[in-house]
């Protein structure tokens, strides 16, 4: 059978992967997505949900919002709990006026799909990439099951282990790290919103309370690298939530869990994000820890700069190849920031492994001191507070999306 053709065939349809089909599909590009997913799975499947200021300033931009800045929340303030202290971190106050933006990634993936098919695109649904192979003159050809497809570039936006890297000559390999603890993961009822991130630093572990909507939350528990979710019945992990994040009356109490699992701490990012017109972004490309909340906002980081450089690349400019390695090294840079904060906060969070039980008091004390001075106006909270919300704009390549960028400014006092 003939493969059909296209110039830019993306595997995966999470938000790197619609960000990144909307921004070319726009630009008059061809396009092919492939997803392994249903529809419903896809739509359905609860992730993260805190979105990075610079981050929605571009979807705004390129019309991607509406529904995002009309039902989402903002959220400029979290809180750190150490030591029976509750330290509010203002990052909205010390950062100038950066917030993020709460709303639950299901709901940007539905309303990403939605505004692609609106456009006339269309997406693959259940129809897994099985492989990835040069093809000739440059070209790739990629296998799914209903026949071979024949693409200009193959864009890996299918996370960690997916067919693009693979197909790349050492599969992606890069630095990696294995953290020494893992987070139990749950998603439950509250009786009442989750007005800001809470972060429990803890001599039994760290615990994190998270905003997604007005009746469920996300909730993390430290637990030792290995456990098995089934080792942790619901009223275990509803007790332990409470003590360590010390939930009062106040404060939201997790009710029903809709969903729970253990999450394996890990840092990686790849060597290369590009192999000839085999590219990667988002989690295909480097995998953070959520501590950070940076996954979801880095791959839309990605996808955006990956759409300047495929356009500059299809019209030749400034000779082959250079616009993808510029991509390339402005992504890995913006990866290792990503990693760097991200594991400066998981140390922050967590006491160091092994530490004795009559040593855990002073190792909380220096993170209360630590605390305290990422809270305070001045230098050091003004940089953990512009980086944690996403301060500045998206460093997207060349010129795109032209005509929209202006819109940005004139809109990005509002809400
Ligand atoms: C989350 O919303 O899941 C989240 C937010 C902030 C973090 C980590 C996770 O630092």
């Amino acid at each position: 059978m003939t493969p059909r053709t296209t110039t830019v065939a993306v595997v995966g349809a999470g938000p790197a992967g619609l960000v990144l089909a909307h921004g070319l599909r726009r630009a008059g590009v061809e396009v092919a997505v492939h997803e392994r997913l249903s529809r419903a799975e896809l739509e359905a499947t609860a992730r993260a949900g805190v979105l990075e200021h610079r981050v929605v300033e571009h979807l705004r931009a390129l019309g991607l919002a509406d529904r995002l800045t009309a039902e989402g929340e903002r959220h400029g303030r979290c809180e750190i709990s150490c030591l029976g202290e509750r330290v509010v971190v203002d990052y909205g106050a010390l950062s100038g006026g950066v917030r993020h933006w709460v709303y639950p990634q299901q709901s940007l993936v539905r309303d990403l799909i939605a505004a692609y098919e609106r456009d006339g695109g269309t997406i693959a649904f259940g129809s897994p990439v099985e492989s990835v192979a040069p093809d000739g003159d440059g070209a790739v050809l990629l296998r799914t099951a209903a026949g071979g497809l024949r693409a200009r570039y193959a864009v890996g936006c299918e996370g960690a282990h997916g067919v693009v890297a693979a197909a790349f000559p050492d599969g992606a390999a890069g630095p990696q790290r294995r953290y020494p603890y893992d987070w139990l993961t749950v998603l439950a009822r509250i009786d009442r919103p989750v007005a800001a991130v809470r972060y429990a630093v803890h001599a039994d572990g760290f615990a994190g309370m998270m905003p997604r909507t007005a009746d469920v939350g996300r909730f993390y528990l430290e637990v030792p690298a290995g456990e098995r979710v089934e080792d942790w019945a619901a009223g275990r992990i509803r007790a332990e939530l409470v003590r360590r994040l010390d939930l009062g009356g106040g404060d939201p109490r997790p009710g029903e869990l809709l969903e729970t699992g253990v999450l394996r701490m890990r840092g990686r990012v790849a060597g290369r994000f590009r192999h000839g017109r085999l590219l990667l972004a988002g989690d295909a490309a480097h995998t953070v820890t959520p501590s950070g909340a940076k996954g979801l906002n880095s791959a839309v980081a990605d996808a955006a700069d990956l759409v300047g450089a495929l356009l500059a690349d299809l019209r030749g400019a400034g000779g082959a190849g250079d616009a993808l390695d510029g991509y390339q090294q402005r992504r890995l840079e913006a990866a290792w920031r990503t990693q760097e904060f991200s594991d400066r906060l998981l140390e922050l969070l967590h006491l160091p492994a092994g530490l004795p039980p009559e040593q855990r008091e002073f190792a909380l004390r220096l993170r209360l001191e630590r605390i305290h001075r990422i809270a305070r106006p001045g230098p050091e909270g003004a940089e953990f507070a512009r980086a944690y919300a996403g301060a500045g704009e998206l460093p997207v390549a060349g010129v795109w999306p032209p005509a929209q960028r202006t819109a940005v400014a004139s809109r990005s006092t509002g809400r």
